[in-house]
């Protein structure tokens, strides 16, 4: 599957991509500067750090990225989630997107989620680009465990969509990745609540010193 990383220069598009790329996938890298995302492809090619997976990476503006996908991971910062979807909404029409943004603001050290207007970031990019498939997911996986090629994370990917078939293909990304379960997650409207998790999460691993990520027992 062709898979483009919009804003895929930064550790999540990194990692995401990297991990698809290991299974088999071909994947753009986006970005607002075209040679920063052939950059960070070359860069990724070197840590996969086989022949057979380098060209699995390639490198193009975000419009390019988007327009040359089946699937686009949207892994900008929340900060700039409607310019980039105003630049390519078009190119978004009727493809799986995936939106991985957490709108989070630092206060005294301590991560904060933004609540968006519409309850979620996700809900917000959907109002924005109603044409797209939307589904959210990712929110709790930290970039740098999928930034190792070779570890084994041990975690889930919590997935939501309105959309069944979406849902089902993240679903199917994810438990692609090493150490990563893809764990439906129901509607998208609880993107809510996966975005709010996200600023707990990096509050627990302050205080740990740690990386930790989320993983539900008992399904
Ligand atoms: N880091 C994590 O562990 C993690 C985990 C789960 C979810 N997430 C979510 O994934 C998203 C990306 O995280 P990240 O840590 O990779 O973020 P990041 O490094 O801050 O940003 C990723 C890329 O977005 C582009 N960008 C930056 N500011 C932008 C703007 N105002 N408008 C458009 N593009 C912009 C930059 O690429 P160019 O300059 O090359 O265009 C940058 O390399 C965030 O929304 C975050 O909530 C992150």
């Amino acid at each position: 599957m062709k898979i483009g990383m919009i804003g895929g220069t930064g550790p999540e598009g990194r990692g995401l991509g990297m991990q698809l790329a290991l299974a088999g996938h071909d994947i753009v890298i986006g970005s607002r500067d075209e040679g920063r995302a052939i950059e960070t492809a070359r860069e990724l090619a070197d840590t996969c750090g086989s022949e057979e997976i380098a060209p699995n990476f390639s490198g193009a503006d975000n419009t390019g990225a988007a327009a040359g996908c089946e699937v686009a991971f949207l892994t900008v910062p929340y900060s700039g989630m409607i310019t980039t979807l105003h630049e390519i909404g078009r190119q978004l029409r009727g493809k799986i997107c995936v939106n991985t943004i957490a709108p989070l603001e630092f206060v005294s050290g301590q991560a904060r989620g933004i609540a968006p207007p519409t309850g979620s970031a996700a809900e917000e990019a959907e109002r924005e680009v109603p044409e797209a498939r939307w589904v959210a997911a990712f929110h709790t996986v930290p970039a740098r465990g999928l930034l190792r090629p070779g570890s084994r994370l041990n975690t889930d990917a919590l997935v939501c969509s309105d959309d069944a078939d979406a849902l089902k293909t993240v679903m199917g990304l994810a438990d692609q990745m090493q150490g990563i379960r893809g764990v439906n997650a129901g509607a998208l409207e609880n993107a809510r609540y996966l975005e709010g998790a996200t600023a707990l999460l990096i509050n627990i691993n302050r205080i740990y010193k740690a990386h930790g990520s989320i993983k539900v027992v008992g399904i």
